[in-house]
């Protein structure tokens, strides 16, 4: 802390903002690019100065490089060596018999529904604050997605109301890590075991969490990560499936291989019989992942404690530097969350904010290329479940009165201290500007 949060005198709102931050105008170049509409896509630039701050950044270092040119120089671009130990190294962090490298975390949803036999007429219970992927999976599969609000601490499906959602046509509980916090997932998977119904961990925000000694992705049935870049670890695109069953394993490995049957790590056996490469068991997919795409997997594996730790930086600097502003509620950790994979860092704005304010809040930082992002709109309200389902709006009233007030904000490993603080002195005039128009 230690920080002025006005100056003396008071700032004037309507004041430049450049101003209002001791910048020099260099900072406020109007003819910069500005941090688009599309600011969840992450922004290469690293220095501020010249190019805003991104919402999130890619970590590569030169290992990702050299990992890239070996592959690229054997001449083995898919199903090879490269896939093999990045799916070891994630099995091995999470502790878990089992990695199945896939092209997306949605897909790996995808396959996993599909082994565990969920389709039409079943429902799955998650979560309607999450990125859209996690309920599409079930959508994909024909059946019905139930949602559950959530718990306002820990912005994941609130437990009770799990257990008050199941019914004789429950086939799974598909839970979600929002923004990584792993809260409620051993309850989540207790709830399952005594209803026999498999638990789904969507663990694409919290790859390396550990709650009460155990490790995200490894709560449930199966897990899935996802190495989007903006995630703790990238592959550019690309996902993990993990899971302790081996008929699951099995079946997750010939469904990304266009429903070949597999033998051992996923190989394909030679001639023309049952388990060749032109032979297909089940109907299946390409979900694979590229050699090239593993070998920045198995590099950024090498480096997930670095890069975790980067990211808890980054999340100290942001709680230290926002604590002290009454309009903003900040993410908290549960005490049993040994480690903490911060995936993004979401602000909420305090009760009575409405989502015109929030709004103009992130349109504020975005006009001084602070890369912004509305993390995330309610499952339930999105154009495509209007028509599916057709909930109406006060469905689900905390996860709605959250989500019209949360912000993301710029978050990697490496962000600086003076990107931090820029970030933090730019709400922070935004949202007592809004805290005075609402009052004038
Ligand atoms: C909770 C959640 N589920 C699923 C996905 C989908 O992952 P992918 O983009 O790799 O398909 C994401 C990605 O952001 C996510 O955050």
């Amino acid at each position: 802390m230690g920080y002025p949060k006005k100056e003396a005198a008071g700032p004037d709102p309507q004041a430049p903002l450049f101003l209002l931050l001791g910048y020099s105008q260099s900072f406020y170049l109007p003819k910069r690019p500005r941090v688009a509409d599309n600011a969840h896509m992450p922004n290469m630039s690293t220095n501020s100065a010249n190019h805003g701050i991104p919402l999130s950044q890619p970590n590569i270092s030169k290992l990702e490089e050299e990992m890239v040119l070996e592959v690229l120089r054997s001449g083995r671009l898919s199903i090879g060596p490269m896939q093999e130990r990045f799916e070891e190294l994630v099995a091995q962090r999470c502790g878990t018999t089992h990695a199945i490298a896939c092209s997306s975390g949605t897909s790996g949803l995808h396959m996993i529904l599909i082994a565990l036999g969920i389709g039409p007429g079943d429902e799955v219970i998650t979560t309607p604050f999450s990125f859209i992927a996690s309920s599409n999976a079930i959508l994909y599969v024909g059946a019905t997605p139930v949602f559950v609000d959530i718990c306002p601490t820990s912005l994941n499906a609130h437990p009770g109301k799990i257990e008050q959602a199941i019914t004789p046509r429950t086939k799974a509980i598909l839970a979600v890590e929002a923004f990584g916090n792993p809260r409620h997932m051993d309850t989540y998977a207790k709830i399952a075991a005594k209803n026999e119904i498999p638990l789904i961990e969507d663990s694409c925000e919290a790859l390396g969490t550990v709650y009460r000694g155990q490790r995200a992705g490894a709560f449930g049935r199966a897990g899935v990560f996802g190495f989007y870049p903006n995630k703790q670890i990238t592959t550019g695109e690309g996902g993990m499936i993990v899971t302790n069953d081996d008929r699951l394993a099995d079946t997750c490995r010939s469904l990304r291989n266009q429903g070949r049957a597999v033998t051992g790590k996923g190989s394909v056996a030679a001639g023309s019989g049952a388990g060749s490469w032109l032979h297909h068991d089940r109907l299946g997919f390409n979900y694979r992942m590229s050699e090239i795409n593993a070998a920045i997997g198995v590099a950024q594996m090498m480096r997930l404690d670095e890069l975790i730790q980067g990211r808890n930086d980054a999340a100290d600097l942001y709680i230290e530097r926002l604590l002290d502003i009454p309009e903003l509620i900040l993410p908290t950790v549960d005490d049993d969350c040994t480690i903490m994979s911060w995936f993004v860092f979401v602000v909420r704005l305090a009760a009575g904010y409405t989502r015109e304010e929030r709004d103009r809040v992130i349109a504020g930082l975005r006009i001084h290329d602070i890369g912004a992002g509305d993390y995330f709109p309610c499952i339930h309200l999105q154009p495509i479940y209007q028509r599916a389902l057709g909930l109406p709006e006060g469905s689900f009233p905390i996860a709605e009165s959250v989500s019209q007030r949360t912000l993301a904000l710029p978050f990697y490993a490496g962000i600086t201290k003076q990107d931090v603080d820029i970030v933090a002195q730019t709400l922070e005039l935004m949202v007592s500007r809004e805290n005075l128009s609402r009052r004038n």
